[in-house]
C-alpha cells in the first residue's frame, strides 16, 4: 500500500504507442523485454499499487501485439503517433472518465521506475498545477533539456529543437514522469502546437505553456539517474536490463540467498527466493516463481513461472515452466517440466524426463529418458526408462492414470486413454492399450524364439 494522500484521486497514464524507430525492431518498443518481462508490464507493475485499476496505456503502433500481450489493460488508441503531446490528447476522454484531479503521465520506455520513486514524485509534486521528474546526466544526449531562471522553470526543450542561444541549456533532463492537475492540462492541450522540426506534439511544451499561463510548474530532481534512464535502443536495453540485473542479485543476496555466480545469474524483478535458497552458477529465473527456503538450483537451469519447494533441487540444465517441485523433490539434470507439471514431495525425475500437464505422486519416480503428459501417478510408483504416455492420437489428447505403488517396466507405451491400478506392474517392453487392474501384470509383446543361426 502506499502513503500518499488518500483524498486525492489520481490516474495514471503510460505512454506506449510509439514505434521505437531506433530499437529497429518490427516489435512495439515496450514489449522488449528486461529479465523476461516486457518493459511495460514491469512500469504497471510499479504503477499498480498506487493506482489500482486507474491506469491507463496509450497504445498505437501493433497495438494489437500490445493488446494480445496485455488482455487486461485499460488501452487507448493512437492510431497515428504524432507526438507525446497528441498521446496525451487522445487519452483526455478516458481520463476524464476516471473523474480523477491528478493524472501522472509516465513514458512507457523507463522501465527501471520503482513504486517508491513514483511515491516520492508524487510527494514532492506537492500539488503543483504540473510537476515532472528530473535527472542530470553528463551526456544529455537525446534528451529534453530543463530550462530554468533563477532556478525556476521556464520549458523543457527538446535535444533536437536546441537553437544557438539555448546551447547553455545545462545537463538537467526530463526524465519522462509528470504530474498534472487534470484542470491544467485541459486548458492546455488545446494550445500545443507541431511547428517544430519534428511535426510532432511535444508534451514537454506543456511545461513552457504552463509557466506562460503563470501556474506552479516545478521540475523534481528524484530518483538516482540510473532508475530513470530511458530505453531507445538495443544499446540501451542492454544497459538498463544489466542494471536491473545487478539490483536484483544485490538484494537478495542481502536478504540471504546464496548466489554464487551473481553477475551471471538472471532473475526477474517479479520472482521471489527465500533466504536460504541456494543458486549454484548461472541461472535465468523468470516470471512470478517461487523458490523456497532450503532449496538448491544448480547452474544452467532456466525456471520460469515455477515454485520450487523448501528443501528441492533442480539440477543443471532443467527447463522449467508454470511448474511445481514439490518440497524435498528432485529434477534433472537435463529435466524438462512443461506447463501443469507437479512434482509432489520427495519425487524424482531425472535426466530426459519431460512431463506436460502431469501429476507424479509423493517418493514417485520416473528417472530417465520418459514422456509423460496429461498423466496422473500417485504414490511411490516407479516409472522405468523410456516410458512414454502415447497421449495424443493426431487429433485429440487422452489421459493416463497410474495408481500408487505401480511399476512401470522400462521401454513401455502407455497408449491413452489408459489406466494402471495400484499395485500393478507393466513388464518391460509392453505396449499397453488396455487398462491393467490393481495388482495385476499387465505384459504385452512378442514371445522371444530362440532358433539356432544358419552359419556358413
Ligand atoms: C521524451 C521526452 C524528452 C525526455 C525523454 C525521457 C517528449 C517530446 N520528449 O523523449 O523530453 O527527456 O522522453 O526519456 O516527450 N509515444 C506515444 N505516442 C507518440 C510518441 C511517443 O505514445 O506519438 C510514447 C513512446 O512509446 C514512448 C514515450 O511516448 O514510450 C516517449 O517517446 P519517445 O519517442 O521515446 O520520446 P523521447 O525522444 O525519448
Ligand atoms: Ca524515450
Amino acid at each position: 500500500m502506499t502513503n500518499l494522500d488518500a483524498a486525492e484521486k489520481r490516474a495514471a497514464l503510460v505512454l506506449a504507442a510509439g514505434k521505437g524507430t531506433r530499437m529497429r525492431s518490427p516489435k512495439p518498443k515496450v514489449l522488449h523485454t528486461l529479465l523476461g518481462e516486457p518493459m511495460l508490464a514491469l512500469t504497471l507493475a510499479a504503477l499498480e499499487p498506487i493506482f489500482g485499476a486507474n491506469i491507463l496505456v496509450v497504445a498505437g503502433h501493433r497495438a494489437d501485439l500490445v493488446e494480445s500481450a496485455f488482455p487486461d489493460a485499460h488501452l487507448v488508441i493512437q492510431r497515428e503517433q504524432l507526438g507525446t503531446g497528441h498521446a496525451l490528447m487522445t487519452a483526455m476522454t478516458d481520463l476524464e472518465k476516471t473523474g480523477a484531479g491528478e493524472i501522472l503521465v509516465a513514458n512507457g520506455d523507463a522501465p527501471l521506475v520503482t513504486t517508491r520513486v513514483f511515491e516520492d514524485f508524487i510527494a514532492r509534486a506537492n500539488g503543483a498545477d504540473i510537476a515532472f521528474a528530473t535527472i542530470t546526466l553528463a551526456d544529455p544526449g537525446a534528451y529534453g533539456r530543463v530550462i530554468r531562471a533563477n532556478g525556476k522553470v521556464k520549458a523543457i526543450v527538446e535535444a533536437r529543437e536546441l537553437a544557438g542561444n539555448q546551447q547553455c541549456a545545462g545537463n538537467e533532463v526530463n526524465a519522462g514522469i509528470y504530474l498534472f492537475r487534470f484542470n491544467s492540462i485541459k486548458n492546455l492541450l488545446p494550445r500545443l502546437k507541431n511547428a517544430n522540426s519534428g511535426g510532432e506534439y511535444y508534451l514537454t511544451d506543456l511545461i513552457g505553456l504552463g509557466v506562460e499561463a503563470g501556474l506552479e510548474v516545478s521540475g523534481i530532481q528524484c530518483g538516482s539517474d540510473a532508475a530513470l534512464l530511458g530505453v531507445n535502443s538495443p544499446k540501451e536495453l542492454a544497459a538498463v536490463e544489466e542494471i536491473l540485473r545487478a539490483s536484483v542479485t544485490n538484494s537478495l543476496l542481502e536478504a540471504g540467498v546464496i548466489i554464487h555466480a551473481p553477475s551471471l545469474t538472471r532473475v526477474s524483478p517479479l520472482a521471489s527466493i527465500a533466504p536460504g535458497a541456494e543458486i549454484t552458477g548461472p541461472c535465468e529465473i523468470f516470471g512470478r516463481t517461487g523458490i523456497a527456503a532450503g532449496a538448491v538450483i544448480d547452474s544452467h537451469c532456466v525456471i520460469i513461472n515455477s515454485r520450487i519447494g523448501e528443501n528441492a533441487r533442480v539440477r543443471s540444465f532443467s527447463h522449467l515452466e508454470d511448474a511445481v517441485v514439490g518440497p524435498g523433490a528432485i529434477a534433472g539434470p537435463y529435466a524438462r517440466l512443461r506447463p501443469g507439471a507437479i512434482m509432489e514431495s520427495n519425487s524424482h525425475v531425472g535426466n530426459f524426463v519431460e512431463l506436460k500437464k502431469t501429476r507424479i505422486g509423493a517418493g514417485s519416480k520416473a528417472n530417465h529418458l520418459t514422456y509423460l503428459g496429461d498423466t496422473e501417478i500417485g504414490a511411490n510408483v516407479n516409472v522405468g526408462a523410456g516410458t512414454i504416455t502415447c497421449n495424443y492420437d493426431g487429433k485429440n489428447k487422452f489421459r493416463t492414470t497410474i495408481g500408487d505403488d505401480a511399476f512401470i517396466g522400462s521401454n513401455t507405451s502407455l497408449v491413452a486413454p489408459v489406466s494402471i491400478g495400484s499395485h500393478a506392474l507393466i513388464g518391460a517392453g509392453s505396449v499397453i492399450t488396455r487398462d491393467v487392474p490393481e495388482n495385476e501384470l499387465g505384459i504385452s509383446r512378442a514371445r522371444q524364439k530362440n532358433i539356432p543361426r544358419r552359419l556358413k
